[in-house]
């Protein structure tokens, strides 16, 4: 299969879970960040084309939608990997050693802050705080929080993220 005819297959199905999605929620706009959160789920981020589908699904203009994507942190519009790694430098992470933090979770994933890798496994940010400051530093990986892990917990920890 050539890369063309892969990447025309990625779209339409790409489209057709948009699609699904809107249908789900009965293309209602007033369910546009229910819609946005669940297209992310599947994507782990929001491409320009499952928005542009969206705005024809839903019947609204691209903006408006662009304005609730960029308005929420929680929404991505850069491609982000399968596994989402936040470090916190809040206040009571950082003076807790977060910038070690960040150095020894940057040195085993090969990534900065910001990044994602090439094979799309990890993306890693940083974050302001992550609500659970006594535990800090501290590092989420997708939704669990791990509190000061050492370097070979983190070592196993990626090691089963797929
Ligand atoms: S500052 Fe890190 S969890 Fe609050």
């Amino acid at each position: 299969m050539s890369r063309e005819v892969a990447m025309l297959g990625e779209q339409m199905a790409l489209q057709e879970k948009v699609e699904e999605i809107c249908a789900k929620y009965n293309r209602k706009e007033s369910l546009l960040i229910q819609i946005l959160l669940e297209i992310q789920d599947e994507l782990n981020w929001l491409p320009k084309e499952a928005l542009l589908r969206l705005s024809a699904q839903l019947q609204i203009p691209l903006k408006r939608i662009y304005e609730v994507a960029t308005f929420y942190k929680v929404f991505s519009l850069i491609l982000r990997g399968r596994n989402l790694v936040k470090v916190c430098t809040g206040t009571a992470c950082h003076v807790r050693k977060a910038p070690v933090m960040i150095s020894r979770v940057t040195q085993l994933l090969g990534i900065n802050p910001g990044e994602t890798s090439s094979d799309l496994r990890f993306t890693l940010e940083t974050v302001g705080c992550l609500g659970c400051c006594a535990l800090g530093p501290v590092v989420a990986i997708n939704d669990e929080y791990y509190s000061n892990p050492t370097t070979s917990k983190l070592e196993k920890l990626f090691n089963e993220c797929q």
